[in-house]
C-alpha cells in the first residue's frame, strides 16, 4: 500500500508532537511525507497538477496537523480548496479520488476527557471532523478512523514517544474499519 502524508504545521522547526511525528513517518518505507508549509511557502500556494499527480499514486492519504481552534491550521485549508477540484476530486467526471482511503492523524492540546458534551470543549472529535469525513464522501474516498494524541501540549515525552509506533502502526494498518472502531475509541490521553 502507498500512502501520503501531507504535514500541515505552521513551523515544524517548533513542533513537538507533529515535527517527531513528521520525522517517523519519513522513515518507513512506502509513505511520502510532505510538508506542506514547506510546499507552499507563506502564501500557501499549490501547483494543483502536481499535488494531483501525487494523490493518484498512493492508496492511502493521510492529513496528519494539530488541533487549531477545532480544525486544521489554515494551510491544509489552502491545499484542500487548491487541490480537491471539479472534475478531478468532485462533479461528473472527478473520479480521479475514488476509492483511495483518508486518514487523519491530530494532535490536541486538551485532554481526552474534555471532548465530550458538558465538558471543556463541549463536542466530541467524532463531531468536530465531520467536514473532512464528508470531504472523504464527497470525493468518493473512504474515510477510516482518525488516530488522535490528546494532551500533546503537556511535552511529556512518554506520552509522546509511545505515540510514534501507535501513530505508524495506525496509519499502515490494513485492518481500519470505520464500522468496527468508533474514532473516539481511538483517541489517547
Ligand atoms: C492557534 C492555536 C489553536 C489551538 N487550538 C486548539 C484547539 O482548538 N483544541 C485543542 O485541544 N488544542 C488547541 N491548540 C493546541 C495544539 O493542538 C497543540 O499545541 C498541538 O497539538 C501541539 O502540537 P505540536 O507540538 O506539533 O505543535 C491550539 C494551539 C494553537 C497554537
Amino acid at each position: 500500500m502507498n500512502i501520503l502524508v501531507l504535514t500541515a504545521h505552521p513551523d515544524l522547526s517548533t513542533s513537538t508532537a507533529n515535527r517527531k511525528w513528521f520525522e517517523a513517518l519519513s522513515d518507513v518505507d512506502g509513505i511520502i511525507t510532505r510538508d506542506l508549509t514547506a510546499v507552499g511557502g507563506p502564501e500557501m500556494r499549490f501547483n494543483p497538477s502536481v499535488e494531483q499527480a501525487l494523490l493518484e499514486q498512493v492508496d492511502r492519504v493521510v492529513l496528519q496537523f494539530p488541533f487549531y481552534w477545532y480544525s486544521s491550521p489554515p494551510v491544509l485549508k489552502a491545499w484542500l480548496d487548491q487541490v480537491l477540484l471539479f472534475g478531478f476530486a468532485y462533479g461528473p467526471d472527478g473520479k480521479n479520488l475514488r476509492g483511495k482511503e483518508l486518514v487523519l492523524a491530530i494532535s490536541t492540546g486538551g485532554p481526552a476527557e474534555s471532548f465530550q458534551p458538558g465538558a471543556f470543549n463541549s463536542f466530541t472529535m467524532s463531531e468536530f471532523l465531520t467536514p473532512f469525513q464528508q470531504t472523504a464522501l464527497m470525493t468518493g474516498m473512504s474515510y477510516l478512523p482518525p488516530f488522535v494524541l490528546h494532551s500533546a501540549m503537556s511535552r511529556d515525552q512518554t506520552n509522546l514517544n509511545a505515540s510514534v509506533p501507535a501513530l505508524i502502526s495506525h496509519v499502515t494498518s490494513t485492518r481500519l474499519n470505520y464500522n468496527a472502531k468508533l474514532p473516539d475509541a481511538e483517541s489517547r490521553q
